[in-house]
């Protein structure tokens, strides 16, 4: 079948999360790296954690509870309204620097994001990077209220979007996502944004592993859950001749 529709995940794929380190750091200067690995790590685990338990509030509530819990781990006192504050660190992500390019050639497919982040918050997402034209639809995982990788989640995209599921192209760049999409029937693009022999050297290379590179170990590479992405590429540009080179194939 010929890919019809590419599906995005948002934070990690299309934005760095790592960008909220200016945010973090500036608010308790000399620990943004170790607040910004944590968090990220804790907001994940607290979406997994609410979805095992049935228990889902929204990602935003998620993310000043996954910070509310950082800095109180490490002993940083913050008002709610401080936490707050922080977190819309989250609305104001960098787009990583190819990601514009790749999805305006990519625009004569249909194009969607699928992503843990809430409604509200990804129309501020979208809107402050000026790549909300570019989509034809933004499907928050609210619409069903289960994170990712819950099944119904991908089931409700192909639900969305009208089509077979192997005709959407599922792209991300977190493991568990991937695994998620592929167990669905999805197929899938792996974004690898840190090659395997990159990681391994800096490993070897420090003396002591921080967050950011512990971080990199955690949450940088395939999963072994035995459902691997179908292909593996660099960065989102190199999605153009991967779908040509597979709709091609198709018509041949
Ligand atoms: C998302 C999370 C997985 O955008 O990063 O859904």
């Amino acid at each position: 079948m010929a890919i019809k529709a590419l599906v995005f995940d948002a934070y990690g794929t299309l934005f760095d999360v790592q960008s909220v380190a200016g945010v973090t750091d500036a608010a308790f200067p000399g620990h943004g790296e170790v607040i910004t690995q944590i968090w990220r790590l804790k907001q994940l685990e607290y979406t997994w954690l609410r979805a095992l338990m049935g228990r889902y509030a929204d990602f935003w509530t998620v993310t000043q509870d996954s910070l509310a819990y950082t800095l109180e781990t490490l002993g940083l006192a913050a008002t709610p309204d401080l936490v707050a504050k922080i977190a819309e660190a989250y609305d104001g992500l960098a787009l990583y620097p190819e990601a514009r390019q790749a999805l305006e050639e990519l625009a004569p497919l249909r194009l969607a994001i699928f992503s843990n982040g809430s409604a509200a918050m990804l129309k501020r997402l979208v809107a402050q990077a000026g790549i909300g034209g570019l989509f034809e639809a933004v499907i928050s995982v609210d619409e069903i209220g289960v994170y990712k990788p819950d099944p119904r989640g991908y089931r409700h995209v192909e639900m969305r979007l009208g089509l077979d599921r192997q005709e959407i192209l599922f792209v991300s760049s977190n493991g568990f996502d991937i695994a998620g999409a592929k167990a669905h029937g999805f197929r899938v693009a792996r974004i690898a944004r840190l090659p395997r022999e990159t990681l391994r050297r800096e490993l070897a290379g420090a003396g002591t592993i921080g967050p950011a590179l512990m971080f990199k170990a955690l949450r940088m590479q395939p999963e072994q859950l035995g459902l691997d992405a179908d292909v593996s590429i660099a960065a989102l540009t190199d999605l153009v001749s991967y779908a040509a080179r597979q709709n091609d194939r198709h018509q041949g």
